[in-house]
C-alpha cells in the first residue's frame, strides 16, 4: 500500500518536470538564431514591411515580438506564408511588395520573428 502511493508520488513528480520542460521551449516556432537579411532583403523590408510592422497602431505583429510571432509560426510556414501572400485582415497581399518572390516573402517572415539587431 504505501509502495503504491509512493509510485503515483513519484509519477506527479515526473509529470510535473516534464511540463517544465515543455514550457522551457515555448518559442520552438521561431528559428534558433537570430536571422540576418541581404542588402536586397533589407531595403524590401525598409520601404514595405517595416511601414506596418514596426507601428503599434496598425495591429500588425511587430518585428521582433517573439510572443506573437511565435503564435503565428505554430500554424506552420506554409498557411503564414499563404496569409502574407494573398493577404489577411490588415495585412495587404504580399505586404505591398508585388516583386517579391514567395522565398522573399518567407525569408522577410523568418527574420521579423527573430531578427538580429
Ligand atoms: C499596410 C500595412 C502592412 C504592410 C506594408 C505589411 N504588413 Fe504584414 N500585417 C499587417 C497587419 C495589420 C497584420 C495583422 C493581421 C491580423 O492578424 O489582423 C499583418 C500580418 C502579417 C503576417 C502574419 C499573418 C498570419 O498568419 O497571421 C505576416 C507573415 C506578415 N504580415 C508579413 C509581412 C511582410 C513579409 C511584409 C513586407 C513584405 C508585410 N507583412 C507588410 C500589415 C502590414
Amino acid at each position: 500500500m504505501r509502495n503504491k502511493s509512493l509510485n503515483l508520488l513519484l509519477t506527479l513528480m515526473l509529470s510535473l518536470a516534464i511540463s517544465a520542460c515543455t514550457s522551457q521551449t515555448e518559442d520552438s516556432s521561431l528559428p534558433p538564431n537570430p536571422i540576418t537579411i541581404s542588402t536586397e532583403l533589407s531595403e524590401i523590408y525598409q520601404r514595405s514591411c517595416k511601414n506596418c510592422h514596426e507601428v503599434q497602431a496598425t495591429g500588425a505583429p511587430l518585428t521582433g515580438d517573439k510572443k506573437r510571432w511565435n503564435t503565428i509560426l505554430e500554424k506552420g510556414m506554409a498557411t503564414v506564408l499563404d496569409r502574407a501572400m494573398n493577404g489577411y485582415l490588415g495585412m495587404p497581399p504580399f505586404g505591398q511588395c508585388f516583386e517579391c518572390s514567395p522565398e522573399q516573402i518567407e525569408s522577410l517572415i523568418t527574420y521579423m520573428s527573430n531578427p538580429a539587431k
